[in-house]
């Protein structure tokens, strides 16, 4: 069996560094509370994590729920269809949401996600992402709040998975070869 090899993208102290920026672009832009944070399982898992505490040292509590919506299988590319696998359990009535998940490529996710909570009537809905891939996008959808702007590699590592491996790596990188 062949090892595979990931090339390093960006360092975890890297993404340390620029969580720490993007909670205190979130404090310094969102007045409104109460703030809720829907997490997109399961490649946002380790960011909402990082992201969460950051706001919490920065006096911000929030609540935070999370969401599960397919489109890619074990596939590399958008089916354009996203589906909700779980929803959430907490009221977003009259509240602040910030959608956050791991990378905007196609746009197909986060912009149904979108649309699904507005329907809930939340005061505000913000999105974020820690990764965003433009030159991938097939909607219009673009994200409040942006971690890294990335070239068109599959990356993996920090929550990011490639057909469910590799989402423990501490920095993000993209397999040999891709
Ligand atoms: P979109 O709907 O095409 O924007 O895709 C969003 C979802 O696809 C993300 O939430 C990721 O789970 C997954 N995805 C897109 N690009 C990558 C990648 O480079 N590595 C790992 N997952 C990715
Ligand atoms: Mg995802």
């Amino acid at each position: 069996m062949t090892e595979d090899k990931i090339i390093p993208l960006i360092s975890k102290e890297k993404i340390a560094h620029r969580v720490d920026e993007l909670a205190d672009e979130i404090v310094a832009s969102v007045n409104e509370r109460p703030m809720v944070i829907v997490g997109l399982l399961t490649g946002a898992v380790v960011f909402v994590a990082d992201l969460m505490r950051v706001l919490s040292s920065r006096g911000v509590d929030v609540e935070v729920d999370f969401m599960i919506v397919k489109s890619y299988g074990a596939k590399e590319t958008s089916s354009g269809k996203p589906k909700v696998i779980l929803d959430l359990s907490v009221d977003i009535a009259g509240k602040t949401v910030i959608i956050v998940d791991d990378i905007s490529d196609s746009g197909f996710t986060l912009t149904e996600v979108t649309s699904l909570i507005k329907r809930r009537d939340p005061a505000k809905v913000l999105t974020c992402v820690l990764l965003n891939k433009p030159v991938r996008r097939k909607t219009d959808f673009c994200a409040d709040f942006v971690g890294f702007v990335i070239e068109d590699k599959f990356v993996v590592g920090y929550g990011l998975d490639k057909a469910e491996k590799f989402r423990g790596l501490p920095y993000i990188g993209y397999l040999e070869g891709e």
